[in-house]
């Protein structure tokens, strides 16, 4: 530390969280807060789940903006944030939208018209310098974007006590003309977002086994 402070990076704050940090770990109070902050974290990640039934509750604006505020702060390649959310809350236009998520034929979706909201994220043109290194390292960095901003969205709203479904089976054209969506910008997801009725169990996690997705050091 003294070093850091040598190269004068550290500011009068750090100095003072380190010497707070270094009393808890004396006193062995830092491994409980520690191991405090990871279980919760654990119970959101179980807590949220795609949620398929919807009261017809409104969402709070405070909630909204707060939601808002997650996809804003999510990370992206080059800080490119090659996104554009889109909250549609007014009644009938929400209601045209959640129609174009199923048909007669395949209505697994139908859930999405009890949704009060339906936040759409379109796919934005990324960075001059991620779409370099998108092209030349053959990825798709705007789809993780949206991905992890998603993510960010739907945890937020499993704090807050609201449910989410994401949403990938849409029709794409027809939802660009309500929302005036230009016709070149892809959209990436739909997520029904609302309040899950009292009732609306926490399911088990349908999950691969861990081994099967996960490997130490090697594939
Ligand atoms: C990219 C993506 C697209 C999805 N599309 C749909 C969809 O169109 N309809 C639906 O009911 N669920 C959809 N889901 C939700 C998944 O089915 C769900 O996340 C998965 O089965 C795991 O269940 P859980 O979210 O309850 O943990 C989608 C999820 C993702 C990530």
């Amino acid at each position: 530390m003294v070093d850091e402070l040598l190269f004068g990076n550290i500011s009068f704050c750090d100095v003072l969280r380190g010497f707070i940090l270094n009393g808890l770990k004396e006193f062995g109070l830092f491994s409980q807060i520690n191991k405090f902050s990871t279980m919760e974290f654990q119970e959101l990640i179980k807590k949220r789940q795609s949620v398929r039934k919807y009261t017809s509750q409104l969402v709070e604006k405070g909630k909204i903006e707060k939601l808002i505020s997650a996809v804003h702060l999510s990370p992206s390649a080059c800080n490119s944030q090659p996104w554009k959310l889109i909250i549609v809350d007014e009644p009938e236009l929400k209601n045209q939208v959640a129609k174009a998520t199923f048909s007669k034929t395949i209505a697994f979706n139908k859930f999405a018209v009890e949704a009060p909201v339906i936040a759409v994220l379109v796919i934005e043109k990324a960075k001059l310098i991620a779409q370099i290194g998108g092209s030349l390292k053959n990825q798709e960095y705007p789809y993780y974007d949206i991905g992890i901003a998603a993510a960010h969205f739907c945890l937020q709203a499993a704090e807050l006590g609201l449910g989410t479904c994401m949403i990938g089976w849409f029709d794409e054209k027809r939802i660009k003309q309500l929302l005036k969506i230009p016709e070149k910008r892809k959209i990436g997801l739909l997520i029904t977002l609302g309040y899950a009725p009292e009732d609306y169990k926490l399911r088990q996690k349908i999950r691969k086994p861990v081994s099967e997705i996960c490997g130490f050091n090697k594939y």
